[in-house]
């Protein structure tokens, strides 16, 4: 009796100690799976821009996972996807992208498009965020040139530059994304961008490419330049 009883003790002290472990680890029983130093960059990021319509109203608390356009991963609690694309309405963000978004060091989706985010340029530390794989910077107004820098995330995916008062100096870089599928430079002024198409030409996984308004000299060669396996269109023209 009194061994079954030690025994049962013990047991109880093992679970008992093992959902410690599993609360330590991604606080699965409180809830909260929110990393503090990541909370903290996003308050910090969150300083830096102008919202004044409160679009992120909720970005108070601990629980930063359930903050608008806060995605966290389940498991590890690390913020994975912040989505702040403006989805109608007046509640356009704008001002100033801190660095402090680097401690986000497991983003893989980062999506600021259609903002307000005017006369800056695009901060060249994105090319930082090594886990990116989709970038979408589209419909603001960012200006100056396209930084290189981007040229280090090499598991990027989607890069959507349009609908800015962008420029691209050199094309070498970009023959790092070698995971990029999709790529629109809508309206970036590439007429100081020599040999684009082959370093286009060198996207092993590109199905998508758009090029409309990018004051592009298009060589009469095209159709010997280029030979993706992949690609399902591939837009120049002055449209969209
Ligand atoms: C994480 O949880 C959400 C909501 O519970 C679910 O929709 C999503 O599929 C889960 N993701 C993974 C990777 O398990
Ligand atoms: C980028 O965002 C815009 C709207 O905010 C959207 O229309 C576009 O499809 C997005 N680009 C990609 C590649 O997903
Ligand atoms: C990013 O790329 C630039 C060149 O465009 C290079 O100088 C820099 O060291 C790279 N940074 C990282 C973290 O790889
Ligand atoms: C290309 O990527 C490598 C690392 O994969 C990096 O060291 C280099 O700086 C990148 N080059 C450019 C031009 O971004
Ligand atoms: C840019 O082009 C991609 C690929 O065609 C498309 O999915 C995306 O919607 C375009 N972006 C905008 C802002 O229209
Ligand atoms: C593109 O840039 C070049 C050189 O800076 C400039 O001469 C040209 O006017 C620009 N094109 C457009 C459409 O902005
Ligand atoms: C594609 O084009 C490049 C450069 O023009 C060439 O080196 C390569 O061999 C071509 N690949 C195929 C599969 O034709």
């Amino acid at each position: 009796m009194g061994v079954m009883k030690k025994h049962f003790q013990l047991a109880l002290l093992l679970f008992y100690l093992l959902c410690l472990q599993l609360a330590g680890f991604c606080n699965c029983v409180g809830g909260s799976i929110c990393r503090e130093v990541e909370r903290k960059a996003l308050v910090d990021f969150k300083n830096g821009l102008e919202d004044p319509n409160g679009r992120l109203s909720s970005w108070i608390g601990l629980e930063c996972c359930s903050w608008t356009g806060v995605h966290c991963h389940n498991y590890t609690g690390h913020v994975i996807r912040l989505d702040l694309r403006h989805n109608g309405g007046i509640r356009y963000l704008g001002g100033e992208i801190r660095p402090s978004l680097l401690v986000l060091n497991h983003l893989r989706y980062l999506d600021l498009s259609d903002n307000l985010f005017k006369n800056i340029r695009i901060p060249t530390f994105l090319g930082s965020l090594a886990s990116l794989q989709y970038l979408n910077l589209s419909l603001n107004g960012f200006i100056g040139r396209v930084p290189h820098q981007l040229g280090n995330l090499s598991r990027l995916q989607y890069l959507d530059l349009s609908g800015n008062y962008l420029h691209m100096v050199g094309s070498h870089w970009l023959t790092n994304l070698s995971s990029l599928q999709c790529l629109n430079l809508t309206g970036v002024n590439l007429s100081e961008t020599k040999n684009v198409f082959k370093s286009l030409n060198t996207f092993p996984l590109i199905s998508e490419i758009k090029l409309s308004r990018c004051a592009l000299h298009v060589p009469l060669s095209l159709g010997a330049e280029i030979n993706f396996t992949n690609l399902r269109f591939l837009v120049l023209g002055h449209s969209g």
